[in-house]
C-alpha cells in the first residue's frame, strides 16, 4: 500500500513531534486538534523546531519551505478523509480513545490504517470498536519523537500481516528503527522503563539520596543520557503515572504500583517540564 498522506490526531507533545517527523520525511501531513488554542500551540512548537534546525544548517531554506507546505492543521476530523495512515496521539484515556476510534472509522476511507501512539493502553480494544480491526495497530514513538530512533509497532490479535509490513516500511521511511511487540501493557520499553522510573521516585521519597545524586549516579554510572528524575520531568509525570497504572492493572505486580509521591505531584499539577515544575523547576 502506497502511503502519501498522513493524519495525526492530537498536537500535544507527542502529536506535534510525530507530525513534525512525518512532514519532514516527505509526507503530506494534517494534524487535528479539538481547539484552535491547542492547535496553534502545537504548530508553533513544530515551526520552532524547524527554525532551530535551519539555524543549525540541518535544513536548507528550500527544505524548510517544503516542510511548511506539507504540514497543515484542522479542527475537523473530516479533513482527514483521504489520509492513508492516521496516527492517534491524544490523551492516555481509554474512554477518549473509544470515542475517537469509531469516529475515525466512519470518517476515513476503508483501506486507511489507524495507528495508536498509546504507550500502554489496550490497542486490541481500540480496534474492536472499528470495522477494520485488521488495519489497526500501535506505532509508539519516544519523546522527542523527531530525534529518538525507536518506534514500537504493536500487533493486536486482529492486526493483519499486511498491516504490520506496511507500518514497518512506513516507520523505516521516517528514519526510525522499528521493533514489533505484542499488545500487552508497556510493550517492550515501558515494561522495563516504568519500574526503573518508579524505583527512582521511591528512592527519593524514602530519602535514600538527593534527586541530583540519583540522577548523576545513573547518568555517569550507567551512561544514560538523562537521570531518571530528569527523564520523568521530560516525559511528564502524568504520562508516567498513566503508564504505571495501566501496567499495574494488567499485571498486578508491586513493581508497577505508582508511589504515593508521584500521584500527589500529579494531583498538584507538578507534571514536569510541560507545567514548569516537577522534580526540578523550568
Ligand atoms: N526536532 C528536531 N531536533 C531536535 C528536537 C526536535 N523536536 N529536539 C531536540 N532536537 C535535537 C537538538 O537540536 C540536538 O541537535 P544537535 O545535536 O544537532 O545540536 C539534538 O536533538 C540533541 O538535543 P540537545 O543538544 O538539546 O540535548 P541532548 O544532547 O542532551 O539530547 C535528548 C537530548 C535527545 C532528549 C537526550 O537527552 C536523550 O536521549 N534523553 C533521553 C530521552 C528518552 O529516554 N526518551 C524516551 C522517554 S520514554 C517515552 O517517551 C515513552 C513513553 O511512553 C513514556
Amino acid at each position: 500500500m502506497a502511503i502519501r498522506k498522513v493524519g495525526v490526531i492530537g498536537c500535544g507533545l507527542m502529536g506535534s513531534g510525530i507530525a513534525q517527523t512525518c512532514a519532514q520525511s516527505g509526507y503530506e501531513t494534517i494534524v487535528r486538534e479539538v481547539a484552535q488554542e491547542y492547535l496553534d500551540k502545537g504548530m508553533a512548537r513544530i515551526h520552532g523546531a524547524w527554525d532551530m534546525m535551519a539555524k543549525k544548517n540541518k535544513l536548507t531554506s528550500e527544505q524548510l519551505e517544503a516542510n511548511r507546505e506539507r504540514l497543515s492543521g484542522t479542527l475537523d476530523i473530516q479533513d482527514l478523509a483521504d489520509c492513508d495512515i492516521v496516527i492517534e496521539a491524544v490523551i492516555e484515556n481509554m474512554e477518549e480513545k473509544l470515542r475517537l476510534f469509531p469516529a475515525l472509522d466512519v470518517a476515513l476511507k476503508p483501506e486507511a490504517l489507524i495507528l495508536s501512539n498509546t504507550s500502554s493502553l489496550n490497542i486490541t480494544q481500540m480496534g474492536a470498536v472499528t470495522r477494520r480491526a485488521d488495519r489497526v495497530c500501535g506505532l509508539h514513538f519516544f519523546n522527542p519523537a523527531p530525534v529518538m530512533k525507536l518506534v514500537e509497532i504493536v500487533r493486536t490479535i486482529n492486526t493483519s500481516d499486511e498491516t504490520i509490513e506496511t507500518v514497518r516500511e512506513f516507520a523505516t521511511s521516517l528514519g526510525k528503527s522499528p521493533v514489533v511487540a505484542k499488545d500487552t501493557a508497556g510493550f517492550i520499553v515501558n515494561f522495563l522503563l516504568i519500574p526503573y522510573l518508579l524505583a527512582a521516585v521511591r528512592m527519593y521519597e524514602n530519602g535514600l539520596a538527593s534527586k541530583e545524586d540519583i540522577d548523576t549516579a545513573m547518568k555517569h554510572g550507567c551512561g544514560y543520557p538523562m537521570g531518571p528524575l530528569t527523564l520523568l520531568d521530560y516525559v511528564g509525570l502524568d504520562t508516567t503515572l498513566w503508564a504505571a497504572e495501566a501496567l499495574y492493572e494488567e499485571f498486578k505486580e508491586p513493581l508497577y504500583a505508582p508511589s504515593p509521591l508521584l500521584r500527589r505531584m500529579v494531583n498538584s499539577g507538578m507534571l514536569g517540564r510541560k507545567s514548569g515544575r516537577g522534580f526540578y523547576e523550568y
